[in-house]
Formats: C-alpha cells, sequence, structure tokens
C-alpha cells in the first residue's frame, strides 16, 4: 500500500504523520511545491518512527515520479480560509491548483482513489473528477466525517458522555448550507430528540455548522486541521482495510437522492473499490428541501467555474 499526500500544510502533513502512526501503509510520500518543506517534514516525521514504532516509510518530496504507482492520493494542497473568508472564497485559487496537481498526479497512479480534502471541497471534487477522467467510485470527498465529527463532539460535551456513543449524520455540502440530522442521532441508541430539548438541539447544529469558522477565528492564520486530517484518515483506512464503513462523503450524484450533476456529501460504503455504494436515506420533505438546496449551491459553483 502506497499513500500520496499533496499539500504538506497542516492538514496534509498532520495526515501524513497520522497513516504512518497507524501503518496504514508501507510507504507515505508527501508532496508540496514548497522547496525544502516536505523533504523537511517526511523526515522529522520518520525519524520519529524509533520512537512511535512504525516501520511505514515517508518520503517528501517536489517531484510527482516519487509518487508512482499509489493506491490512493489525498488532495489538500490549497489556500486555507481567513478570518471573514468564506470557504467559497477560495474557489478559482484552489480550483487552478486542484486541476495542476491533478494533471500531474493521475498519469503517475492511474488506478489510486483520490480521496479530495481541498476547500471549497464539494466543488473540488468535482475538478478532481473531471481532470482525472476517473469512474465517480474513485473520486471522493472529505467534509462530512469531519463535520460529524463535530457535531458528535459537541453532543458529548452538552450530555456529558463519551463521544464513542454517540452516532450522528451531517449530510450536504461543505459550507453553511450543510445537513445535520437530528433525527438520525443517537446516544447509545436512544434518540438525541429524547435527550434534548428542540431549542438545546438547534444551538447543537448552528455550531456544527460554524464548526470551521469557530477555529479559524480562534487560530486567525489557518483554519483546523487536526479533526480534518483525522477524517481522511478515518475514510483511507475504510479503504485500505476493506472495512465498508458508511461514512457521509462528498460524491458525484447520478440520480441518487433525486439528483445529479453536483456533488454533496451522502452515506456512502467505502471499502477497497472507494464508494462501493451511495445509500439513499429517507428524508422528511424539509431534509430532502435542505439537501436539495445545499447540492445546488455546489452546482452554482461548479458551473462558475466552465471546466
Ligand atoms: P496550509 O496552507 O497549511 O497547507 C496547504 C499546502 O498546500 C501548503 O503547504 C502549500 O504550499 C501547498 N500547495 C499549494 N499549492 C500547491 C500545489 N499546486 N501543489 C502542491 N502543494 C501545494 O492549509 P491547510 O490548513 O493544510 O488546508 C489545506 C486545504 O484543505 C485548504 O483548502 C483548506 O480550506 C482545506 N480544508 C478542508 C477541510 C474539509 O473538511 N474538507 C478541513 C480543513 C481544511
Ligand atoms: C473546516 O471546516 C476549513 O473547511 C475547513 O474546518
Amino acid at each position: 500500500m502506497k499513500i500520496t499526500v499533496v499539500g504538506g500544510g497542516n492538514v496534509g502533513a498532520t495526515a501524513a504523520q497520522r497513516l504512518a502512526e497507524k501503518e496504514l501503509a508501507n510507504e507515505v510520500v508527501l508532496v508540496d511545491v514548497v522547496d525544502g518543506l516536505p523533504q523537511g517534514k517526511g523526515l522529522d516525521m520518520y525519524e520519529s518512527a524509533p520512537v512511535e514504532g512504525f516501520d511505514t516509510k515517508l518520503i517528501g518530496t517536489n517531484s510527482y515520479d516519487v509518487t508512482a504507482g499509489s493506491d490512493i492520493i489525498v488532495i489538500t494542497a490549497g489556500l486555507p480560509r481567513k478570518p471573514g473568508m468564506t470557504r467559497d472564497d477560495l474557489l478559482n485559487t484552489n480550483a487552478a491548483i486542484l486541476r495542476s496537481v491533478t494533471e500531474q498526479a493521475v498519469p503517475k497512479s492511474p488506478n489510486a482513489i483520490i480521496i479530495v480534502v481541498s476547500n471549497p471541497l464539494d466543488v473540488m471534487v468535482y475538478v478532481a473528477l473531471k481532470v482525472s477522467g476517473f469512474d465517480r467510485h474513485r473520486v471522493i470527498g472529505m467534509a462530512g466525517v469531519l463535520d460529524t465529527a463535530r457535531f458528535r463532539s459537541f453532543i458529548a460535551m452538552e450530555l456529558n458522555v463519551s463521544v464513542e456513543d454517540v452516532t450522528a449524520f451531517v449530510l450536504g455540502g461543505h459550507g453553511d448550507s450543510m445537513v445535520p440530522l437530528p433525527r438520525y442521532t443517537s446516544v447509545a441508541g436512544i434518540p438525541l430528540t429524547d435527550l434534548l430539548p428542540a431549542d438545546k438541539i438547534d444551538a447543537l447544529v448552528k455550531r456544527t455548522r460554524n464548526g470551521g469558522i469557530e477555529i479559524v477565528n480562534y487560530l486567525k492564520t489557518g483554519s483546523a486541521y487536526y479533526a480534518p486530517s483525522a477524517a481522511a484518515v478515518q475514510m483511507v483506512e475504510s479503504i485500505v482495510k476493506d472495512k465498508k464503513r458508511i461514512l457521509p462523503c462528498a460524491v458525484y450524484l447520478e440520480g441518487e437522492y433525486g439528483m445529479s450533476g453536483t456533488v454533496v456529501g451522502v452515506p456512502v460504503k467505502l471499502g477497497k473499490n472507494g464508494c462501493e455504494q451511495i445509500i439513499e436515506i429517507k428524508l422528511t420533505p424539509d431534509e430532502q428541501a435542505a439537501l436539495k438546496a445545499s447540492a445546488d449551491d455546489v452546482k452554482a459553483n461548479i458551473v462558475k467555474l466552465a471546466l
């Protein structure tokens, strides 16, 4: 198993470290455009191997030659948000970066599964899909796992229970129109709606929607990376170990949920072939309308790119 992480910044480097520490690959290659940055971080991480006790090789490089034959490519290259910026403000700059990365990485690893992390996430999945020419089951975006993890954390904090017992779903695009689903959220099997009043749940939903900007406002010079890298690595793990976990992921829809030609977060079965199934859960008319509105927002941005 060989995994390439493109973008050696906060999310990419932390993801590479997590991948190595979990020994999810024999080799992790970290690529960045900045000379010396991936080399330095890769070597530094590998020097932690004797202490942490992992045998994954870590290589930092500016060249895609070293990435040849990768099974999975995680793309984190791009600019993060600064205070006052929306994810959509990153659209044109990051689309150009995604195009360039995909054009260089794909010929070297034509059988890879691509996991996109760069923002605005759903549109960047579309860019990687179109530029790679891959089938849609091999181009998957990370956002729902992160948004769900945030929702689960806030619920665990509110109820003072273990996060492990909280299961939840956040669907939709990775933006202000994301769709947390309290109806599909439970604590040790007990519906959330039995445990908290509606106004409390609404407040947790709101905090989840603003989860990204809450961290940006604290950091001021960048965005979240510990939880995002953990979320991307959970997706990789499900693919590498063929676990077939059901995780909310951003995928291109071809009729599912009554929508086509757009990318949005929906429950997906992740296994060795990538997105092996899109699970269509029953939604109320309101939830369906919220998912559609979110997918339409993404579509409007896709159109702006004129790919
Ligand atoms: P960062 O600024 O720390 O790292 C980005 C890295 O990309 C830099 O090292 C930069 O040199 C590199 N880069 C730029 N152009 C490149 C190119 N053409 N080829 C290779 N590398 C290139 O940013 P951070 O915090 O790591 O975030 C990365 C991206 O992930 C941002 O777009 C951010 O908004 C997004 N993000 C998405 C999340 C999600 O839930 N989908 C969560 C967190 C971040
Ligand atoms: C986040 O949600 C910035 O999309 C990133 O933290």
